[in-house]
């Protein structure tokens, strides 16, 4: 059931507040501001390595999950698409445990990287929707995403919520090595119990002016992506989301890469969306963005008010978030990300719910 909404898809954005918090809630104590004792069986604290699979959206959310858990609890990480991670013969040890992100827990690559590492003898944890799914079945310690039923091909709420299991791991991992001091741990706690009461705020905020950008989107057909840190992922994430279900050419970039190569295809018909929250990367991105600037590349800004005051490029439009904590801004910033793909799609008049080609669930290889 849409209930008031035209698709799923937009159904299933809208819900993110509520799936957030709930998931959230299954590993963080609200009230006490801290994580949740760990009943995984996965021990963070004996670890040298993690190594983190998946496909698609559930890949990028594994890549914001890197620089947590690099950032938070010291512990390297090392992640591939699992269509990669199956073949590429990675040394395993028993030290290293083993972590794979899937939304229906039948991604046939992932899986069959899951039995790669099993037999090895390497402990499986896996962030999994459909908790009766196979991959949750085989996997030692399963921390679940409480999104609900996502129908739509287009995987929006799942990713928002596999980014909450993952930041809450982090903080786990960083307080079994002892990387995470108690006052980190507690307004990260706080930041994001406080995060999905902004949702619906920032979704009726931002979506007229979504509606108007995407009617001029639609007519470009290739749209570049840029971030920085953990805005890089959310730019590859947003340029699958525009292919999938718009057909425009999009690509996602880490913003200093844009001078490697990138940076000939700009033009006045190639739009760049720049995803840059005002933290301690910004002045970076904002000189990636001038690069852009200078040779007539139109700028589509996702950031905050502080970053909007910072910058003084010409935009075609800037977009206006809420300034907040830094393990909260990729959850929050998925929203504009995923309405612009939505708005596009539904302005040239896509299915939107089942784009072409695509399933659900990838379960061959
Ligand atoms: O069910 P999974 O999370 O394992 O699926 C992985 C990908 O197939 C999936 O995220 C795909 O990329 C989505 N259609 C993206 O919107």
């Amino acid at each position: 059931d849409k209930g008031n909404h035209r698709h799923f898809m937009e159904k299933e954005i809208y819900e993110q507040g509520e799936v957030v918090s709930h998931t959230l809630a299954n590993y963080l104590d609200f009230a006490g501001g801290r994580v949740k004792p760990d009943t995984s069986g996965i021990d963070f604290a004996a670890l040298d390595r993690l190594a983190i699979s998946a496909c698609g959206t559930a890949y990028y959310a594994g890549l914001i999950g890197k620089y947590w858990f690099e950032r938070f609890a010291r512990l390297p990480v090392e992640i591939d698409v699992a269509s990669e991670f199956r073949y590429r013969e990675m040394p395993l040890t028993g030290t290293m445990a083993a972590l794979f992100i899937t939304q229906s827990g039948e991604t046939a690559d992932t899986l069959a990287s899951l039995r790669y590492c099993k037999a090895q003898g390497v402990r499986i944890g896996s962030v999994v929707n459909v908790v009766e799914s196979t991959i949750a079945r085989e996997s030692d310690a399963v921390f679940p995403t409480l999104a609900g039923p996502e129908i739509g091909v287009a995987s929006t709420k799942a990713f928002t919520c596999q980014l909450s299991v993952l930041a809450s791991l982090a903080m786990i991992a960083g307080r079994a090595r002892g990387t995470l001091s108690d006052a980190d741990e507690k307004a990260m706690v706080q930041a994001l119990v406080e995060a999905p009461r902004l949702f619906n705020q920032i979704l009726n905020t931002i979506q007229p002016q979504i509606e108007a950008l995407s009617r001029e989107l639609s007519r470009f057909k290739d749209v570049l992506y840029l971030g920085r840190g953990t805005s890089y992922p959310l730019a590859l994430e947003g340029a699958l989301k525009l292919k999938e279900i718009s057909y425009i050419h999009a690509e996602g970039y880490a913003a200093g890469e844009l001078k490697h190569g990138p940076i000939a295809l700009i033009d006045e018909t190639m739009p760049v969306i720049v995803i840059a929250p005002h933290d301690r990367l910004f002045e970076k991105t904002v000189s990636n963005m001038q690069e852009v600037a200078a040779r007539g590349g139109q700028i589509i800004l996702i950031t905050d008010a502080a970053g909007a005051k910072a910058s003084t490029l010409k935009t075609m439009a800037t977009i206006v978030l809420p300034e907040v904590s830094e393990i909260v801004a990729p959850i929050l910033y998925a929203l504009p990300v995923q309405l612009i793909a939505y708005h596009t799609a539904v302005f040239m008049g896509t299915d939107v719910d089942q784009p072409r080609n695509l399933a659900k669930s990838v379960t061959v290889e």
